[in-house]
């Protein structure tokens, strides 16, 4: 038996309690969380109430865009605590970054809170200056429907008790769809989901 043990390498561990105890915390902690969290994450996203100022092309084939919208970060898990360490929101039209919203202040999220983030995209693009993307650009016009994806990068950790899991990070895609009526008013849709 104890040669066994020997070979396994666990001769040490029996040998001190204290480590074996550790182990054991650690590893029930892991499958408890493995447990609670669940495929789909401990976060909800919401996006709602996207305005959009401004997006448009000048004669030098330049996108200026000025355009702003909601979204509810919200920890649903009643047991785990959710640290973000940073959020990038990077605005694509086409496949084509146009800009981007850094979060760099980290925040903690307790038991099922909620936050409020309110990213505002504005500057100019030169990403439509490929001829197909312009071409996407008008016909999109024509029809009066822009699609804009925006993904949410997140570094997080989860707190569960007084464990700490290590830094993950997490991409959200959120597509936000922006109706132009012939007087360039502006309704929206839009809807996030998890990669
Ligand atoms: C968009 O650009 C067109 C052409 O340059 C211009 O006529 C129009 O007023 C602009 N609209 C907005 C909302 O900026
Ligand atoms: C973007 O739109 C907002 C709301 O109308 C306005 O206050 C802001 O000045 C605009 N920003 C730019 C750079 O045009
Ligand atoms: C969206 O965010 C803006 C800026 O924080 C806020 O003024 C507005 O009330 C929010 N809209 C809703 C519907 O919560
Ligand atoms: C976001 O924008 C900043 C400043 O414009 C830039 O330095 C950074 O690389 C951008 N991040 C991504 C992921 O594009
Ligand atoms: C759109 O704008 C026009 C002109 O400003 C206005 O008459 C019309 O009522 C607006 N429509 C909506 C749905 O807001």
């Amino acid at each position: 038996m104890a040669r066994i043990s020997s070979r396994l390498g666990l001769i040490n561990i029996l040998h001190n309690p204290c480590i074996l105890i550790v182990w054991l915390i650690v590893l029930t902690t892991f499958i408890y969380l493995w447990l609670l969290v669940p495929p789909g994450g401990v976060v909800e996203y919401h996006v709602y109430s996207p305005n959009f100022v401004e997006f448009n092309v000048s004669t030098d084939n330049v996108l200026h865009y000025n355009f702003t919208f909601n979204i509810t970060v919200q920890n649903l898990n009643q047991k785990i605590g959710v640290y973000y360490d940073q959020i990038e929101a990077v605005a694509y039209y086409h496949g084509e970054k146009i800009g981007n919203v850094t979060y760099s202040t980290p925040f903690f999220q307790g038991k099922t809170a909620a936050t409020f983030l309110n990213p505002v995209f504005t500057g100019s693009s030169t990403a439509l200056r490929d001829s197909s993307k312009l071409e996407d650009f008008n016909r999109e016009e024509k029809e009066g429907t822009f699609r804009i994806v925006v993904k949410l990068y997140l570094w997080t950790r989860y707190k569960f008790m007084f464990f700490n899991t290590p830094q993950h990070q997490q991409e959200i895609r959120c597509q936000i769809w922006f109706h132009v009526n012939s007087y360039r008013n502006t309704t929206t849709t839009g809807g996030c989901r998890m990669r």
